[in-house]
């Protein structure tokens, strides 16, 4: 791995108020030339970049423990499709059931659950978190807010707790290029982000903050990657490049939030694991984008690249633009770049066909 090592050094520890076992693993072990299997949590192992993450965390020899609520939020058929593709054919059905194959472990539990996630520590030795469980979606947070505080913020405060009582020192957290909505592109880390249209937002702001505070009081070493717009193989069905192959392929009018003229930078799904994994190393506290850095995309042009692997033409049913949406999205990637040796690799093209391939395998199998 290329990373030079950058033992943590930070005034602000109070080892005093971290109680139990303190991480034995030096940094350096974690990522780096002297790089050995880690002991990991990840959780929202069935979500879309879960399984992902999980992958490549597996293929490099690491230990995981998975766990995931396996909620409703979409078709969770989907979740279990990304389960069985790591290796774990039969999910428990119940909270607190144990599942494996390999170096991955799965449990069924909810970061909402303060107690279950404390004993998940007590009775696991973790080196690192990556914190992947989240309700992710700005619309429908505006229909349930509470849930997206309640997994986002609560959810990501029991892990930062549970990691200070049993010496766990490293943490990834996922969060959002919408947290730019209003800002000056191409988006920098350092732009103050303080207006969050959307609770979605809202909520990810409140954790990468809440991530902060562990760091200064604890020292735990925190790094929050803003993802811009993921997309590929078994992504999100609720996110428009599913959404909208589904509806081509079905021969359903695409409802289609404004004219189309939006952009995003996306990002294609294999990048955005390499870069969670990537962001292991040690840094103090960083906040760092993982975006495409490359011209951001029309959605009327991924409809059109879509229209033309599907061999279909779409029907578009416009609607009004939706006020929590952004009308586009771009990174400033250098940070990614300098801090952890990565830059997206696969660019809009490849990446729209690759996902059009794997959705006309498997629509008839999921239908999502
Ligand atoms: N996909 C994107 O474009 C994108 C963009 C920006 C940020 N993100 C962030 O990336 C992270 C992963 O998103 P994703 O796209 O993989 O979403 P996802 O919904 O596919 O995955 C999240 C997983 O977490 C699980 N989960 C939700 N609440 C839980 C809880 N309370 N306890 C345990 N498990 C729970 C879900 O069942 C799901 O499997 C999230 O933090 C999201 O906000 C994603």
């Amino acid at each position: 791995m290329p990373f030079v090592v950058i033992p943590h050094e930070n005034p602000e520890i109070h080892p005093e108020l971290v109680e139990g076992r303190v991480s034995a693993s030096p940094w350096e072990t974690l990522v780096g030339p002297r790089h050995l299997p880690m002991n990991l949590l990840l959780t929202g192992a069935a979500g879309f970049v879960g399984w992902k993450t999980a992958r490549l965390l597996l293929e490099a020899g690491h230990e995981v423990v998975g766990i995931d609520n396996l909620n409703d939020y979409y078709d969770p058929r989907l979740k279990l499709w990304r389960l069985r593709d790591l290796g774990i054919a039969e999910p428990p059905t119940v909270t607190g059931g144990w599942a494996g194959a390999g170096n991955l472990r799965f449990t069924r539990l909810d970061i909402e659950d303060r107690d279950a996630v404390d004993g998940l520590f007590a009775a696991n030795r973790f080196d690192a978190v990556i914190n992947l469980a989240a309700r992710a979606g700005v619309r429908a947070s505006i229909e349930d807010p509470y849930v997206y505080f309640r997994t986002n913020v609560d959810g990501t405060v029991h892990l930062l707790e549970a990691m200070r009582r049993h010496g766990v020192g490293k943490f990834v957290l996922p969060s959002s290029s919408s947290l730019y909505a209003g800002q000056a592109m191409p988006f920098r880390e350092d732009l103050p982000v303080n207006a969050p249209i959307s609770p979605y937002a809202a909520s990810k702001k409140a954790a990468e903050t809440a991530a902060y505070t562990w760091h200064h009081l604890y020292g735990i070493d925190v790094t929050i990657l803003r993802y811009f717009t993921v997309y590929g193989p078994a992504g999100r069905p609720d996110m428009s490049p599913l959404r909208f192959l589904k509806w081509i392929d079905a021969g359903e009018p695409i409802q289609l939030y404004g004219d189309g003229s939006q952009r995003r930078d996306f990002t294609y799904i294999d990048d955005i694991a390499e870069g969670t994994v990537k962001a292991l190393r040690p840094v103090g506290y960083e906040i760092i984008n993982l975006g495409g850095g490359r011209e951001p995309v029309a959605i009327k042009d991924m409809i059109r690249a879509f229209e033309d692997h599907l061999g279909k033409k779409a029907v578009i049913d416009f609607l009004p633009f939706n006020k929590a949406d952004m009308k586009e999205t771009r990174a400033d990637a250098a940070k990614a770049r300098d801090l952890l040796g990565w830059h997206a690799r696969v660019g809009a093209g490849e990446g729209f066909r690759r996902t059009a391939e794997w959705y006309r395998e498997h629509a008839d199998v999921f239908r999502i």
